[in-house]
């Protein structure tokens, strides 16, 4: 992974920051907010939308990428920002002490949206102290994907 320069990674984190600004939250109280960056400039930014029945909840990553899918993006995935907390006066997520890192569901569906462009997108997480900066393949190394079934 080559990585974005500091700068870009610290503007990412604070789109995902402003993304989480939608969330629907009601029943944890946690606003996550996350952001694609493509290859070609552009960004797609989503939040967590919560459910009643809330094992129906939807993470701000999952719906970003079904969010890019749907405006018909198929692989360029650079890198995904996330940043979730409790919000603020202006809905916008405090980040812990631990940066919130894309959940096991969700680094699947980054992968298959990675696999289709044949990119390993940086995953950045916001912590209070700073952002945590990985490769996608180092938070799911062999990871199922289009290929196996190809
Ligand atoms: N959540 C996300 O949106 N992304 C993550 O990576 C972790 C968890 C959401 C799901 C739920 O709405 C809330 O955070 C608390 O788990």
């Amino acid at each position: 992974m080559s990585g974005l320069a500091a700068s870009d990674a610290a503007m990412l984190a604070m789109v995902a920051r402003e993304a989480a600004d939608a969330a629907y939250a009601p029943y944890s109280g946690f606003h996550v907010g996350a952001v694609l960056l493509f290859a070609d400039g552009a960004m797609v930014r989503a939040a967590n939308v919560e459910n009643a029945s809330y094992g129906l909840s939807l993470c701000a990553e999952a719906n970003a990428v079904a969010k890019a899918m749907n405006e018909g993006r198929r692989g360029g995935l650079v890198a995904v920002a996330i940043a979730g907390g409790k919000p603020d006066a202006e809905g916008q997520p405090v980040p812990g002490p631990e940066p919130v890192m894309p959940c096991g569901r969700c680094r699947q569906m980054l992968h298959e949206l990675a696999a289709l462009g044949g990119t390993d997108p940086e995953v950045i997480g916001v912590a209070e102290g700073g952002l945590t900066r990985l490769p996608l393949s180092a938070l799911l190394p062999h990871a199922f994907g289009p290929a196996n079934l190809a």
